[in-house]
This record gives C-alpha cells, sequence and structure tokens, in this order.
C-alpha cells in the first residue's frame, strides 16, 4: 500500500476527539476504502493539558491551529474548533493558503463565507470537504 495520507486535527472538543478515536478505531477499513491508511500526525486546541479521553501522545502538538497549515508532515487539516473570524477561520484559511486540502465542520464558517473559501479553493485547486457541517448524518438516515 502507498504511503499515509497525513492529516492534522484542529480541535478537540465533541467532534475533534471523537475523529481522532474513530480514525483510531476504524483504521483499516478506512484504509481499505482510501486505499492508502489514514495518519494523524498533528493537533491542535487550546489547553494542551485537558483530558481527551485518549493518548495524545503519538501527535506533534501546535498552541496555534493556523501553524498545522505549515508543517511538513500534514497532507490536510481537519477544522473542528468552530466559529467565525477566530481560530477556525484562521486554520481553515491558512490551509488553502498553503494549498493543503481542508475538512470542516463549521456550520458558522460557511455559512458566512463559504463560497469564497470555495473560491479560493478551487484557485488553489485543493478540496474543501464541508459534509460534517450539516449532513453528518445522512449516511444513517
Ligand atoms: N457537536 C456536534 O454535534 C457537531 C455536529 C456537527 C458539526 N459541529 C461543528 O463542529 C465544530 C466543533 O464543534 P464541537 O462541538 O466539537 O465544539 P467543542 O466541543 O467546543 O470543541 C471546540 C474545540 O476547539 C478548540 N479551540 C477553541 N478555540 C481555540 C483556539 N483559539 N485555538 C485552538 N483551539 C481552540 C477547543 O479547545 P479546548 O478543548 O482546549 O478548549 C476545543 O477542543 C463546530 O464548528 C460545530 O458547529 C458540531
Amino acid at each position: 500500500m502507498s504511503t499515509p495520507f497525513r492529516i492534522a486535527i484542529a480541535g478537540l472538543g465533541t467532534v475533534g476527539a471523537g475523529t481522532v478515536r474513530l480514525i483510531a478505531e476504524n483504521a483499516d477499513l478506512l484504509a481499505a476504502r482510501a486505499g492508502r491508511r489514514i495518519e494523524i500526525t498533528a493537533v491542535s486546541a487550546r489547553t494542551r493539558s485537558a483530558d481527551r479521553g485518549g493518548d495524545l501522545a503519538p501527535f506533534a502538538w501546535e498552541d496555534d491551529p493556523a501553524a498545522l497549515a505549515g508543517r511538513g508532515d500534514v497532507d490536510a487539516v481537519v477544522e473542528v474548533i468552530g466559529g467565525v473570524g477566530g481560530a477556525g477561520e484562521a486554520a481553515v484559511r491558512a490551509a488553502l493558503g498553503a494549498g493543503k486540502p481542508v475538512v470542516t465542520a463549521n456550520k458558522a464558517l460557511m455559512a458566512e463565507h463559504g463560497l469564497q473559501l470555495a473560491k479560493t479553493a478551487e484557485a488553489a485547486g485543493v478540496a474543501l470537504r464541508v459534509v460534517a457541517a450539516v449532513a453528518g448524518g445522512i449516511p444513517v438516515i
């Protein structure tokens, strides 16, 4: 199998910590579907010492979520901080600016700046995936 696809998780709250757990629990299934392993290499949140219900030691830590985009060991950024005009938006813009794909669950950001961000992503030739922002339950339904 080819080299792992390396992702960074910006935000380790309800969605972010759950994403970390699900990627670990479903590693083989995800690899089979994607054709390569999905590997979390770096994470960011406000409080490094907070209990997230799992071991974050294997991952590099960034205090500033926007810094995830500049890391050489990150192929794509998952933004699950939320909000407009704050750290979540900065992380998304930094990733697109660095030519890296973004997956976001940020409803507010998509509502406010979705079209402009989609154009930025298109101009950069990278994906901006937003289904988690509004439609995470669709596969279940
Ligand atoms: N919860 C849901 O069911 C759900 C469903 C669909 C979509 N969403 C969307 O998913 C996103 C996240 O939701 P959530 O419920 O997971 O929120 P949450 O539990 O409040 O988690 C937010 C995370 O962002 C981190 N954060 C906040 N400000 C930061 C900053 N300045 N720098 C670095 N990290 C920062 C927090 O760090 P600390 O933990 O250290 O405070 C926390 O880990 C939102 O856009 C929300 O609309 C949520």
